[in-house]
């Protein structure tokens, strides 16, 4: 039997102690919530603050907010929206009044029919009307509206671009009200459910800025929810065709899979949800910084910093680009990349300038590290850090930094440097009936340190 495997916990109890996945989240810590709240207990049991330095979907700090305060952050803005809404959630009759008064004056309705023409040619496409797959693919190649503004000289087939103009009319008299649909449409959502997301949002922007961060995380969780692509992340929209050029198997099927989910349905689902949150009496604060600004925060309020950084050379921005620009309501200029030796936009969408973080970069990460290292130290804080090993099996890209790398440097800092591993941990703290085996193991690793 293999060595070293890891504790199964139960995931019922999380759900009763508030657990809550916002979005669909690489590298998300919702099933090591318990592992980080009992070693957190453990070194801190007179419950002083936590910072939760990257924040990412909110989990950890919303799961640690109802007995601690909470200092969480992030780099990008999304993240800002959703933790607001989790550690600081309202609830009134306004806002309760938010759906059905978008129902009422039937805004959705007047809207979806001015861009009719290419919902219908979208429609034809997903039930199978149109049974051409190089039409298929034709339509999913070409149907950006943003490229087809900035990427003129572009051949596309006579109907498709007949549509084309005729949506890119109705965008030009207003601007900024149909961003998700000039960025997004046809790519990572249906030409429909972006005009309905893009009416949802304008109707949160024209409101009072109190209300905004608890609808505006309903629709990001929506809009997570929703897209159209392979693990619902949104770094790429869905290739169409395979390495030989030939449209892949299964195509029109994962196409009507996403892009029929109903947009109202999921939000009022996700409204429902966020209205549940109970408001914790504490003074919780949110912000949208570097993690170096943020430590320069941190006051004697907070006990432990825990840090979840990415590991890996992906940016995280890639993957999440679109719940930024909605979440910044936002135009903006998408960058440029060589496809088959001609400069074009990326294929992506990706925001120009979006956040590159200098932990996923090899030469910055090691001094990024001692950066924050050296700050919590001279703070007096304790450090919590997560770390998640390579998985060769799971194909998963390898770690800019290792282990021993980070235990090195940590140790500089720190006097005393301790590595727990869930299995380990869970095998120590967790009573015999929920000591289920599984491979997640090592998969979860915290380094605590502290002087
Ligand atoms: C591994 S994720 C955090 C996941 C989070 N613990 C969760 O469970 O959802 C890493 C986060 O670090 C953020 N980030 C990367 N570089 C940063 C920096 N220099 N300052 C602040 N945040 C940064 C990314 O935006 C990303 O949200």
């Amino acid at each position: 039997m293999q060595q070293n495997r890891a504790v199964k916990i139960e995931f019922k109890n999380f759900e009763e102690n508030s657990t809550f996945r916002t979005i669909h989240y690489l590298g998300s810590k919702l099933r090591s919530l318990e592992f980080i709240k009992k070693t957190i207990d453990e070194i801190d049991p007179s419950k002083k603050g936590v910072c939760d330095l990257f924040s990412g979907s909110g989990v950890v700090s919303h799961y640690l907010s109802g007995e601690r305060l909470i200092f969480c952050s992030d780099i990008q803005n999304y993240s800002k929206v959703i933790c607001e809404a989790l550690l600081n959630p309202i609830s009134n009759n306004f806002i309760d009044n938010f759906i059905p008064s978008l129902k009422r004056k039937e805004v959705i309705e007047i809207e979806l029919k001015k861009f009719k023409k290419i919902i219908n040619y979208e429609n034809q496409i997903l039930n199978g009307n149109i049974n051409n797959t190089d039409k298929i693919c034709n339509f999913l190649e070409d149907c950006s509206i943003y490229n087809f503004i900035e990427e003129k000289n572009k051949k596309i087939n006579k109907e498709l671009y007949k549509v084309l103009s005729e949506t890119k009319k109705i965008l030009e008299k207003d601007k900024k009200k149909f961003i998700i649909t000039k960025y997004y449409g046809g790519l990572f959502f249906s030409f429909k459910q972006s005009i309905v997301l893009d009416v949802i949002l304008n109707h949160i922007n024209n409101l009072n800025e109190k209300y905004k961060n608890f609808l505006l995380a309903s629709l990001l969780s929506t809009a997570s929810d929703l897209v159209n692509t392979v693990g619902k992340q949104f770094a790429q929209p869905i290739r169409p065709r395979d390495k030989n050029n030939k449209p892949k198997n299964g195509l029109l099927n994962q196409l009507k899979k996403d892009r029929n989910l109903d947009v109202i349905f999921y939000f009022e689902k996700w409204f429902s949800k966020y209205s549940n949150i109970k408001a914790r009496n504490k003074e919780h604060k949110i912000f949208r910084l570097d993690f170096k600004k943020t430590l320069e925060k941190i006051d004697e309020k907070i006990k432990i910093v825990y840090a979840d950084p990415p590991y890996t050379r992906d940016h995280y921005s890639r993957f999440y680009h679109v719940l930024e620009t909605i979440s910044l309501f936002d135009s903006p200029i998408v960058s440029k990349t060589k496809i088959a030796g001609k400069i074009k936009n990326s294929r992506g969408m990706y925001r120009e300038n979006r956040h590159q973080s200098d932990f996923c970069i090899r030469s910055k990460a090691p001094k990024t590290f001692e950066y924050l290292f050296d700050k919590v130290a001279k703070k007096n804080k304790i450090l919590l850090l997560s770390y998640s090993p390579y998985d060769e099996n799971k194909k998963s890209h390898p770690r800019v930094v290792t282990l021993n790398v980070l235990k090195k440097l940590a140790k500089k800092y720190f006097k005393f440097v301790e590595v727990r591993t869930l299995g380990k941990f869970t095998h120590n703290k967790l009573n015999k009936s929920s000591l289920h085996l599984n491979a997640l193991d090592e998969a979860e690793i915290l380094i605590i340190c502290k002087n």
